[in-house]
């Protein structure tokens, strides 16, 4: 059963709240407790204006426009700027999502920031954002999920508001990968850029909304993709540093191929607890990583290429905030409308990869 299927026929009743009593929402009809349907009701993005182009690149290590074109679909992507951190292109699509929710920052309950480039271990970027919004009445925690986590904090997000927990939840993907890439390696120095994308959620009676979610994770292939200092397990030394430890590591040939294998099951995953076929679908948006990768993840899933959102030659891979830049611009551009489904598919580091399909 899907999650709108069960809030379908469940209508909260007025709880009887006391002291240290957690309310109780109960379905009259079934006496189980009441789940509610979530739906988008803002988005925003943000990707700072400073462009490099494939031709800048080629001016720094050994590649060229035609290479990088032709294996992964980029022309270009942004770079923030070194007085712009994460909590800050998180904040400018917050920002943006909340305006057009017709909410403030006073109305978010909760705030949840998935991203892999925070501004510093520990507070959370998603505390940052808290105050720099001045969403005083929020908690905030982030998410670690790569590429996947906008999908990962969409999931979390839609329990709390299903629960009855929250009512106004803002999610957001944000990441200045420029921090972190070996800007001398070129394998993946051509594929990252920065920007954030961002969703307000809630509860609307009577409105369409998220139906489905689908997680997955494979530490075992945690190697594949990794940062390998900085943290517990190889704190930063001069040693560390000398080896350039501190920057994005990737074996992209094995990582593409699992990237493909795993986005199509997430999204046939969705997509049958759904009860749903891929002609059904107005809009996917695949993680936006490598035009082949899409291609191919669309193409075994059985897509037409006019179903698929991609911006990746304008911003490379923007890893959590990707899916959620591409929600928003594919709203902004009419490729969604009320009463589409969209299907989101993600992939990235640890493994991690999920789906979400979302009545509009
Ligand atoms: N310019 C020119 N040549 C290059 C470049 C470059 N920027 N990068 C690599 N090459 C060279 C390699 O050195 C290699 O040369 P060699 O044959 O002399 O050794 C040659 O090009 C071919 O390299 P391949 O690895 O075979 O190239 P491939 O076709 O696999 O494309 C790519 C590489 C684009 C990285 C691809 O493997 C890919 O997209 N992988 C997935 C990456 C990805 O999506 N990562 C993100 C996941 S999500 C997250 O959490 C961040």
């Amino acid at each position: 059963m899907t999650r709108s299927d069960r809030s379908a026929t469940s209508q909260p009743v007025d709880p009887v709240p006391g002291p240290g009593i957690v309310p109780a929402f109960t379905n009259p009809r079934t006496g189980r407790p009441a789940l509610r349907t979530v739906s988008v009701v803002g988005l925003g993005s943000y990707v700072p204006p400073q462009i490099l182009t494939n031709a800048d690149l080629a001016r720094m290590v050994d590649t060229s426009d035609d290479w990088i074109t032709s294996r992964t679909g980029i022309r270009e992507r942004r770079l923030a700027s070194p007085n712009e951190a994460t909590s800050d292109l998180a904040c400018e699509a917050a920002r943006r999502a909340l305006s057009s929710a017709g909410l403030r920052p006073q109305d978010v309950d909760l705030i949840i920031v998935a991203t892999i480039t925070p501004d510093m271990p520990f507070p959370s970027t998603a505390c940052l954002v808290q105050e720099k919004l001045g969403a005083n009445r929020a908690a905030a925690f982030d998410v670690q999920a790569a590429c996947s986590g906008y999908v990962y904090a969409l999931d979390i997000a839609s329990h709390f508001i299903s629960s009855h927990t929250y009512e106004t939840v803002l999610i957001i993907g944000a990441e200045k990968m420029s921090a972190f890439i070996d800007w001398t390696d070129r394998n993946t120095c051509v594929l990252f850029g920065d920007g954030a994308g961002a969703a307000v959620l809630q509860h609307r009676p009577h409105s369409h909304g998220l139906i489905t979610t689908c997680l997955g994770a494979n530490g075992g292939d945690a190697r594949l993709l990794e940062l390998p200092a900085g943290g517990s397990a190889r704190p930063a030394s001069p040693d560390t540093l000398s080896q350039r430890l501190h920057f994005l590591r990737m074996d992209g040939k094995e990582t593409f191929r699992k990237a493909v294998t795993a986005m199509v099951s997430a999204g046939q995953e969705a997509l049958a607890r759904a009860h749903l076929t891929i002609a059904d679908i107005r809009c996917i948006i695949p993680h936006q990583a490598n035009h082949r990768i899409m291609s191919a993840v669309a193409e075994r899933l059985g897509a037409t290429p006019e179903q698929v959102f991609t911006n990746v030659e304008r911003y490379g891979n923007t890893s959590a905030a990707s899916v959620g830049i591409g929600l928003d611009e594919a709203v902004r551009e009419g490729r969604i409308q009320t009463g589409d489904y969209v299907l989101l598919v993600v992939f990235g580091a640890g493994l991690t990869w999920g789906s979400a399909l979302i009545h509009w």
